[in-house]
């Protein structure tokens, strides 16, 4: 039988509208869902007009989106409010299975960077009183929930007289931008100072495919927010990380007013928080350049943010002494040295180890940090088994930036692929440091610039008095 599809108006949050497209591309692949777009997508408008060929796709995509606030199935579309009118009265017919007596209802208004009193938006919604409804109105939880709204662009300080476009439809679902504030790092139990905020946190997990039952890894997990990310899509959640003190919770707060961490702050108590025990697979300290994982052991996905060595240091364990032993007598105290970890090793043993241990079709989604100016593509980490399937920027300052990047492994690695010799991997901090220098030494000339004007000032005025 031939699919009927049906328009559906997607309509997105208007914050990281870089990772839309691999936030949606990701989840339409996750429940090989099959989408149209009927109108070419404006990359920093709120919505997309799209299809699917049933409100089941629509509804799933959509309730696991966290870029998405909700989907409608789009009943009329038009660029002024007469023409919706118009469109609407001569297909009322159409909707009639929603309007019967005993089908509750309600609508919203919603006026899209443009603000209207509550009784304009009540004028609003008495203009469709030749909607032939007869059911109850019911504001919590009705049967058919409508919506109108009136689109009058992005720029919020000098909207137009009349929208640009005016959609009319029926809500068919909701993203999960709520699970931002149940997840929020202002009230969770454990957080350190890099913490992933539960927006990007889920958009990493979304991207990563995550679903019930699946093994997810994060080897440099900090205080574990990707992990209550992956574990709230259903993942069993494992993490690693070299800092001894922040898995146990020991490390200085991160919070301002907070003088001391309470004794029972750990990546497991924020699991309990969110009722994800169940999900906790757990943590142990591990130096991501000694592997310990058996060869065969595979992941479904990999979700990581590495040490960019800017807040935090980038160390493994070693030393720069030759021949260095510890004596028996000392080695159950010993605690090691450690040694630089440079971003370029870093990322390519993480490449080569998700080569190695993620299933083929499983994903790595991981951060990479770049100097904006020197970006291109090619500098990214590269690997034959892994394919780059999306990369969106997060600027961080005017100079530099991370990248979101998702790869997919396609096939299992040969023995040279695991080595993956005179590959080298561009490290931004060098070029960083020596601009973050300049930058402070421009701001200390300014100043001392400012200083000297404001002192010959003083001593100007100081002699006119005198005179
Ligand atoms: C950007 S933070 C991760 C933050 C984490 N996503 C969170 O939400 O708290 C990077 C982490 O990598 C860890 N790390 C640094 N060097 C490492 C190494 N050689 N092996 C494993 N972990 C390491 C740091 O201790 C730090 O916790």
């Amino acid at each position: 039988m031939a699919k009927s599809w049906k328009k559906y108006l997607l309509w997105f949050a208007q914050e990281h509208i870089e990772f839309r497209n691999a936030e949606i591309e990701s989840l339409l692949s996750l429940f090989k869902i099959e989408m149209r777009y009927a109108q070419k997508p404006q990359s920093k408008e709120p919505f997309w007009i799209v299809e699917f060929s049933s409100e089941g796709d629509a509804q799933l995509l959509t309730s696991r989106s966290v870029s998405l606030r909700n989907c409608m199935e789009l009943w009329g579309h038009e660029k002024s409010v007469d023409l919706l009118h118009n469109s609407l009265r001569k297909k009322c017919e159409i909707f009639a299975p929603y309007f019967s007596p005993n089908k509750s209802f309600k609508i919203e208004v919603e006026t899209y960077c443009k603000h209207f009193t509550q009784q304009e938006k009540v004028n609003k919604l008495e203009t469709f009183n030749y909607l032939p409804i007869e059911g109850q109105v019911r504001l919590n939880n009705p049967d058919t929930c409508l919506q109108y709204i009136e689109y009058y662009g992005i720029i919020p300080n000098d909207p137009p007289e009349l929208p640009h476009d005016v959609f009319f439809g029926k809500c068919v679902a909701y993203g999960l931008r709520q699970l931002m504030k149940k997840l929020s790092l202002k009230t969770r139990k454990f957080i350190g100072n890099t913490s992933m905020d539960p927006q990007l946190s889920l958009l990493m997990a979304n991207q990563a495919k995550v679903k019930n039952g699946d093994i997810i890894l994060d080897p440099f997990v900090g205080s574990g927010s990707l992990l209550v990310a992956a574990a709230e899509f259903g993942g069993y959640v494992f993490g690693s990380d070299i800092d001894y003190l922040m898995l146990h919770g020991k490390t200085k707060p991160s919070r301002i007013r907070q003088q001391k961490r309470a004794s029972d702050e750990s990546v497991r108590a924020n699991m309990q928080q969110y009722n994800l025990e169940h999900k906790y697979l757990d943590v142990l300290i591990n130096d991501f350049a000694m592997v310990f994982w058996r060869d065969s052991f595979e992941f479904d996905a990999i979700i990581t943010d590495p040490p960019y060595g800017i807040r935090e240091s980038t160390e493994k364990v070693g030393t720069e002494k030759p021949n260095y032993t510890v004596s028996e007598e000392h080695l159950a105290t010993h605690i090691p040295a450690k040694i630089e970890y440079g971003i370029p090793s870093i990322y390519k043993d993480l490449i080569i180890f998700a080569s190695k241990h993620l299933k083929v079709g499983g994903r790595l989604v991981c951060w990479f940090p770049v100097l904006r100016d020197d970006y291109t593509v090619n500098c990214l980490p590269k690997h034959p088994c892994l394919k780059l399937l999306a990369n969106s920027e997060q600027p961080l300052s005017k100079v530099t930036s991370r990248r979101l990047l998702t790869y997919e492994k396609t096939k299992h690695p040969s023995v040279d692929e695991l080595s993956l010799e005179g590959v080298t991997i561009q490290d931004f901090r060098e070029k960083y440091f020596l601009l973050r220098e300049e930058t402070r030494k421009e701001k200390r000339h300014k100043e001392a610039a400012i200083r000297k004007e404001n002192w010959d000032k003083y001593i100007k005025n100081k002699q006119n008095c005198a005179e």
